[in-house]
């Protein structure tokens, strides 16, 4: 428990995108396919990443093109 890994499903988070709230690359992946998401403020709104400090704001958005891409390529 204190050694400091991701509590959960046993899920690999990825990296730290926003180390406000802990959220990893992977996490912010998944919802952004799973859930729609297509702005950060809905990433914010779903998540808390980038609802803080907005440093990782510049990172989400590049996942959501990044998101998009891998979508579209894959149709
Ligand atoms: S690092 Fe994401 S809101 Fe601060």
């Amino acid at each position: 428990m204190l050694s400091g890994q991701p509590v959960g499903k046993g899920a690999d988070t990825g990296p730290t995108v926003c180390s406000c709230f802990g959220v990893g690359r992977n996490t912010i992946c998944a919802a952004i396919r799973e859930q729609g998401l297509k702005t950060a403020a809905e990433i914010a709104a779903c998540l808390k990443a980038g609802g803080n400090c907005g440093s990782c704001v510049p990172e989400l958005k590049k996942l959501l093109v990044d998101t998009e891409l891998a979508r579209l390529s894959a149709a």
